[in-house]
């Protein structure tokens, strides 16, 4: 959430039910998981350590908090790419029939976390509506990823806010298609796949 002044905000779809979902699957297969959030309606899940933050700024501020304590960085987040250049003290008062509202650029976050010299094996997401794979590839590089989730955001039933999804995951050298499902399984899917990534890049 980019807030605009004390009672607006500009967000989007995002209900975290992946993120969720993948930190109670990575709990379960035995991890540490602390969970970045912003404002949701879900429960947090069961041993996970919650942070709640709401702002890019923000999560960039709590993710720094643990990067150096972090194996595997997983952002499923749809964070804000640009937020208002200057947020009003007051409720913004109604005036003329147009308003000009100046955005500037917010840090990407993912890519912080694999510039730093303390770099977890990182895993990032992309939500897109055409080009799938070749976006999600060029997020892979650009970011420095290890690994990369593609979201078709334009089907309906899967993506934002719905309660099942598809995806592919893309590395350098690899890929592998995940069928519509419900997230949580989807989620144990994606567990095991990075774990096993991680692994064998570990052991090179
Ligand atoms: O929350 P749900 O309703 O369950 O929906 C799930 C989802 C659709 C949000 C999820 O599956 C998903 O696709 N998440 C990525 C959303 C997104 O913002 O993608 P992107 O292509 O704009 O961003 C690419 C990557 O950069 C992502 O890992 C994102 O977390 C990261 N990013 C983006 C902007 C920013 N300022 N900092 C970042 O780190």
């Amino acid at each position: 959430r980019e807030a605009l002044d004390p009672v607006r905000y500009i967000s989007n779809h995002s209900s975290g039910k992946m993120g969720y979902a993948l930190a109670r699957a990575a709990q379960e297969a035995g991890a540490r998981v602390t969970l970045i959030s912003g404002p949701v309606t879900l429960t947090t899940p069961d041993r996970c350590q919650r942070v709640n933050v709401s702002s890019a700024l923000e999560m960039l501020d709590a993710a720094l908090d643990v990067v150096s304590d972090c194996d595997i960085f997983i952002a499923s987040a749809a964070v804000a790419d640009y937020r208002p250049a200057a947020v009003a003290e007051q409720k913004i008062k109604k005036s003329g029939d147009e308003i000009q509202l100046t955005l500037v650029k917010n840090p990407d976050i993912v890519a912080t976390i694999t510039s730093h010299a303390e770099r977890p094996f990182t895993v990032g997401f992309a939500a897109e509506t055409t080009d799938v794979a070749a976006y999600a590839k060029g997020k892979l590089a650009r970011k420095n990823l290890d690994m990369i989730v593609a979201n078709d955001v334009s089907q309906p039933g899967i993506g934002f806010n719905s309660d099942d999804n598809a995806v592919t995951l893309y590395w350098p050298d690899g890929e592998q298609a995940f069928a519509a499902m419900s997230k949580q399984a989807l989620a144990r899917e994606l567990i095991l796949a990075i774990a096993q990534r991680y692994s064998a890049v570990l052991g090179d």
